[in-house]
């Protein structure tokens, strides 16, 4: 089986295409190579004779239908996105662009290929998407795949403008399509800007370790690799037209997961003296800040089968080794526009 994989280069892409030719499929990269890109990512498989790259952007219908007719995947695997919710106050525009138009043209480039070739019952797209399309919760209660959509961010709202184009394409033309919905994802290769890695490179480097608001905001964390354990298995058995929510079972506040990061920070790198915990710093909210996000995994767990393998304090010690063991790899990264800064700050 060969599979499509956009965004390839990112965060949880990377994490696919390395699980994935490490099991033995074919994997095509197609990836824009964005500011949020890092080929270092697969570089563990960039020499397999299953893997091949392809630079190319969602939004060019030409390209895309040149590398459907090129590779002739089996499966599309669409993770290419604008990711980060602080730079989607700032600048909505590529997120509607790439999440929102770059969808619809990936839609349309599978659905003519798979039309092409005969409209092949075993052809898959899936759609990797967030469960922050569900809004925000109190705090009791967790998101089902049934939870009506409520996104409150450009991000959350052009993630769910996505979700609603692939269902459209699997209800009014038949595309064989499955969604997932997942929670916060952290581990490694995590694009220095975000809340784990900036915690760690910040803690490292004598900084002040910034929390949004009073660090209240609950999320539930899962691992990196789980997950791409989890978007495989739904690409095999899971049902045509379905989605499938994926969370960590690791509900946190942000306050609670900074505070084990410092924890295992001060057993693995200790400082001289005090604790990394005595650098964090609460700084002004994220406008539209969602309280609590959580999921409810039944349907994955009873249909599919899946369970996360890691608690979030296993994956965050494997994280922080990762991070310590890797020190070229995200000071390139520390270089690129924008990290570093707060961004999105003023609504
Ligand atoms: N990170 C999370 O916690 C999380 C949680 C839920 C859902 N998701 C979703 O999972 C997917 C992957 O997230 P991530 O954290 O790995 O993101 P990321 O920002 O790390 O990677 C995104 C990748 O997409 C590529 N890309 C961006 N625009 C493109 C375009 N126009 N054409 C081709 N490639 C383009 C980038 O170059 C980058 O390699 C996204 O769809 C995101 O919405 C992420």
């Amino acid at each position: 089986m060969k599979i499509l994989i956009t965004g390839g280069a990112g965060f949880i892409g990377s994490a696919v295409v390395r699980l994935a030719v490490a099991r033995g499929y074919g994997v095509v990269n197609l990836d824009a190579l964005t500011y949020a890109a890092c080929l270092d990512n697969v570089a563990g498989v960039a020499d397999s004779p299953l893997y091949a790259f392809e630079q190319a952007d969602i939004r060019d219908r030409a390209a895309l239908d040149r590398i459907f007719a090129t590779h002739q995947p089996d499966a599309v695997m669409h993770l290419a996105a604008e990711s980060h919710v602080d730079r989607s106050i700032d600048g909505p525009g590529d997120f509607i662009s790439t999440n929102v138009t770059g969808t619809y043209e990936l839609l349309e480039a599978a659905r003519a290929y798979w039309v092409g070739r005969g409209r092949p019952e075993g052809f898959r797209f899936h759609h990797i998407s967030t469960d922050e399309v569900f809004g925000s919760l109190g705090a009791t209660g967790q998101f089902t795949e049934e939870t009506p959509y409520d996104p409150r961010s450009p991000y959350s709202a052009s993630k769910a403008a996505s979700d609603h184009l692939v269902q459209a394409w699997h209800h009014t033309f038949g595309l064989p399509v499955v969604l997932t919905n997942c929670s916060n994802n952290y581990g490694p290769f995590h694009f220095p800007e975000k809340l784990v890695p900036v915690i760690i490179l910040n803690a490292l480097a004598g900084k002040p370790l910034p929390i949004y608001g009073n660090g209240s905001n609950v999320r539930d964390w899962l691992y990196v690799e789980d997950h791409a354990d989890a978007l495989l298995l739904v690409l095999q058995k899971g049902a045509l037209g379905r989605s499938y929510n994926i969370g960590g079972e690791n509900e946190r506040t942000n306050l609670e997961l900074v505070r084990t990061l410092c924890a295992i920070l001060d057993e693995k790198r200790p400082l001289a003296q005090g604790s990394y915990a005595d650098q964090i710093t609460f700084v002004t909210d994220r406008p539209g800040h969602d309280a609590r996000y959580a999921i409810d995994p039944s349907r994955i767990r009873d249909e599919l089968g899946w369970r996360p393998s890691v608690t979030v304090e296993e994956g965050l010690a494997r994280t922080v080794e990762w991070y310590l063991a890797n020190e070229g790899w995200w000071r390139a990264l520390q270089e690129r526009q924008g990290v570093g800064q707060r961004l999105g700050v003023k609504a």
